[in-house]
């Protein structure tokens, strides 16, 4: 039996599972969705969004890439961006990043792996931000973990230099922009406590005005 031939079984599984809860699950989804959250997190397999937050269909519009990069020329992030804020109006944006994660670590080193190096650039560029801090963590460990913290910190302010953030705040609309990180080791989020709902605290020449 080809391997994945379970993936269909599993789906079949879970249908029964969902209709045994609640007959009308399907038919309630079918109708639209008012996620209350934007998740951006990494696409590492570790890292499911939906199952280390016990949220069901429905409740999460999700965005992933190498190291969840806020990255303000991605028209693909953007498009997710705009059509959360403008349309599903979500409450919430979450960043969400991991110890661990391969992309932050190979930013850190001086290796070459390819077209992903491009990538990689931005992660790089947040180390020589935050050198100053990151250089003086002798373990190699505890300067992964650091360095995977303020790359998400880096994408919170990111998130809000857009300016499709900044017109929702501008328009009242009620967002909060949060990072997070996520802990392989025991499976818990930690929140970053960098919570942002205006742009007031973003460098001077980062808020766009009326
Ligand atoms: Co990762």
């Amino acid at each position: 039996m080809k391997s994945y031939n379970k993936l269909f079984e599993n789906n079949k599984n879970w249908v029964a599972e969902k209709k045994k809860e609640n007959p009308n699950f399907f038919n309630e989804l079918s109708k639209g969705q008012t996620p209350e959250y934007l998740w951006i997190g990494c696409s590492d397999s570790r890292v499911p969004a939906n199952e280390i937050t016990g949220t069901q269909p429905g409740e999460m519009f999700v965005h992933r890439n190498i190291a969840n990069m806020v990255v303000h020329s991605d028209m693909n992030l953007l498009s997710v961006l705009s059509y959360a804020v403008e349309v599903l109006k979500v409450r919430h944006i979450i960043v969400c990043g991991h110890y661990g994660c391969g992309g932050v670590l190979a930013a850190m080193g001086n290796k070459q792996y390819g077209l992903i190096d491009n990538w990689l650039r931005h992660i790089k560029d947040v180390y020589k931000m935050h050198h100053t801090e990151l250089d003086s963590i002798k373990d190699e460990t505890e300067k992964g973990r650091r360095f995977v913290e303020l790359n998400v910190i880096e994408q919170v302010y990111d998130l809000c230099k857009t300016s499709i953030i900044q017109n929702a705040w501008k328009n009242n609309q009620e967002i909060f922009v949060h990072g997070w990180v996520y802990d392989l080791n025991d499976g818990l989020i930690k929140d970053l406590d960098v919570t942002f709902a205006s742009n007031e605290e973003l460098p001077k020449v980062y808020q766009f005005t009326m």
